[in-house]
């Protein structure tokens, strides 16, 4: 008989159940974010000069007048001279929560950079409801342009923007998928996105699909919380069909003709997100896309940022095994 629940450290236990309180208690019935509770619920830690655990940080500007910014990880125990992919990465928390400074982010970022031997740059894209799409997606692209044109301090000489990955979890994942579509359909000097990494995206749709329905006890994720957080993000008076969402749906357009980079697609088994997630990947076979599923059968939604777990290892060496496949010379 297959395994009908997820066995789960107790430490890891309590993680999820706190963060899952915190996120009920902060997104209010009436569609807002009590911001002034997570200022005290999200910690948050500062760039670090230093390096730390092989990596060190440094936070960019990008546009004030929007609070657009990111941080900046840059792995110190590789040779200088040796040219480093790009990861822009886009962290999950449902659109509504987190941020690049977040103590999970920050450490997965750090851990990004040190195992798989490239550049982060993690975007602070703003929040929903007080910004809602398609707001995140324009930062995204921006921060690519930004990059695009290297005129900041701080970015070592031998971060390889031709080598140019986005990725993201959750709602990040969501946001690396629409970014994608935004810079294949745009012109840039030396940004090449040449892949994708969706770590168990955010996406959805007005059907209810067996998973969401099947595992409506797992941690973390739930009908009631999906649904709360796609009505802040959405224009006002969308249903969840709208192309945001549900990306091979009733109302997305054909991407087939489109230049879009090789994705890995990450899934796991007792995530009720997952049937949208393998409904992702087969809409992008079906569109001619280059892309790859790996499922871990008993992992839980947001499983990477408990370094506990063994499925957090597996898919840092999975990531890796993929940047340095499509980095090859061809
Ligand atoms: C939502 O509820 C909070 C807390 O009760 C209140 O401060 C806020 O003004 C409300 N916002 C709207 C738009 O109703
Ligand atoms: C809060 O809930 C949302 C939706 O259930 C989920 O995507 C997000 O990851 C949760 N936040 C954290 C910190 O796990």
């Amino acid at each position: 008989m297959s395994q009908t629940s997820p066995v789960l450290p107790w430490k890891t236990k309590i993680a999820v159940s706190v963060i899952g309180a915190v996120n009920d208690t902060a997104c209010r019935s009436n569609g807002t974010v009590n911001r002034r509770l997570l200022h005290f619920l999200d910690f948050k830690v500062p760039p670090n000069e230093k390096p730390l655990h092989g990596v060190k940080t440094a936070d960019i500007t990008v546009d004030p007048t929007r609070n657009l910014w990111f941080r900046l990880f840059i792995p110190t125990n590789l040779p200088t001279d040796v040219s480093l992919p790009v990861l822009v990465f886009f962290h999950g928390g449902g659109f509504a929560l987190l941020s690049p400074d977040s103590t999970a982010y920050d450490a997965v970022c750090r851990r990004f950079a040190r195992k798989v031997s490239v550049i982060v740059v993690s975007v602070n894209y703003r929040l929903s409801p007080e910004n809602r799409f398609p707001c995140p997606y324009e930062d995204g692209f921006d921060v690519l342009k930004f990059l695009d044109n290297r005129d900041f301090e701080g970015f070592p000489l031998n971060a390889d923007l031709s080598k140019c990955f986005l990725a993201g979890d959750s709602a990040g994942g969501n946001l690396a998928h629409h970014v994608a579509i935004r810079a294949g359909e745009s012109q840039f000097g030396e940004v090449n996105v040449i892949g994708l990494i969706a770590i168990q995206p955010f996406f959805g749709g007005e059907e209810r699909l067996d998973s969401e329905i099947r595992l409506h006890n797992m941690p973390l994720v739930s009908l009631k919380r999906t649904d709360w957080l796609w009505k802040a993000f959405l224009p006002e008076g969308s249903d969840r069909d709208h192309h945001a969402v549900n990306v091979f749906g009733p109302k997305s357009a054909d991407i087939s003709g489109l230049k879009f980079p090789a994705t890995v697609v990450f899934v796991g088994g007792f995530d009720p997100l997952l049937d949208w997630q393998r409904r992702y990947y087969e809409g992008l076979k079906r569109s001619g896309k280059e892309a790859y599923l790996v499922e871990y059968p008993t992992a839980i939604h947001a499983f990477y940022i408990f370094p506990e777990l063994p499925q957090a290892s597996l898919l840092f060496r999975e990531v890796k095994d993929f940047i340095q496949k499509l980095s090859k010379p061809k």
